[in-house]
């Protein structure tokens, strides 16, 4: 079931190999699991997701005095906004996890819903207040469990490469990725950075991602 990608022109993905990840990963794909150990096996490799999809953030030294000596010591750099997008609504359920590993992060709820009949995504909510401050030195983390046809990842993009953040400064994170969203993100935008848990197959023609894990929404949230 694995899946290798023949065209991406695309060399910035990332997909994380890892047995506890593909553990957590199979118990998410049964259709049988409740939403608790759905949401708990997620939680797992959320924070796996995170520390990759940062390990690129810039750094700087502080002093430091450690009970044994004054030493220098790296923190994340002052000088740099960081935004964390989670595309509403299955996006939200990294929100609490990016909160923690990134306390100073400005998180920019990113609505839309796609219509089911052209796949297109309909934007319902994209308010953000002057954060964009600083946009050469703005680190942008796009949020969905599926990148399924990339077209709503692509409009997430899209609204902040057109606020002047440098593509190189976006991570586009999912957990299940289609070969289908990776081409057409990666098509548009060969330098923002993508990580996910695993890349599938194929999209079925409603646009899920097969074999995936059905609607992960619906399976977050409990509303099958
Ligand atoms: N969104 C989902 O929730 N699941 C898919 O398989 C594709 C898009």
């Amino acid at each position: 079931m694995e899946t290798t990608l023949k065209e991406t022109k695309n060399a910035n993905l990332t997909i994380l190999s890892h047995p506890l990840i593909k553990h957590n990963l199979t118990v998410m794909r049964d259709k049988t699991t409740t939403t608790e150990v759905f949401n708990l096996a997620l939680k797992r490799i959320t924070y796996a997701l995170f520390y990759e999809s940062t390990k690129f953030l810039p750094t700087e030294d502080i002093k430091v005095e450690t009970p044994i000596k004054k030493t220098t010591s790296k923190i994340i750099s002052k000088n740099i906004d960081i935004i964390v997008a989670p595309i509403l609504r299955a996006g939200l359920v990294f929100s609490d996890i990016a909160q923690e590993l990134l306390p100073f992060a400005h998180i920019h709820h990113l609505g839309m819903y796609r219509n089911e009949k052209t796949l297109e995504p309909i934007w319902y909510y994209n308010k953000m207040k002057g954060k964009f401050k600083n946009p050469e030195n703005t680190y942008v983390f796009i949020l969905d469990p599926m990148l399924a046809t990339g077209n709503s990842g692509y409009d997430a993009v899209h609204n902040f490469v057109k606020q002047g953040i440098k593509e190189e400064n976006i991570v586009f994170m999912s957990l299940i990725s289609a070969p289908e969203g990776v081409e057409r993100l990666s098509k548009a935008y060969g330098k923002i950075r993508i990580v996910t848990a695993q890349l599938d197959e194929t999209l079925n023609e409603k646009g899920y991602i097969v074999p995936g894990l059905g609607d992960a929404g619906d399976r977050i949230f409990n509303t099958l």
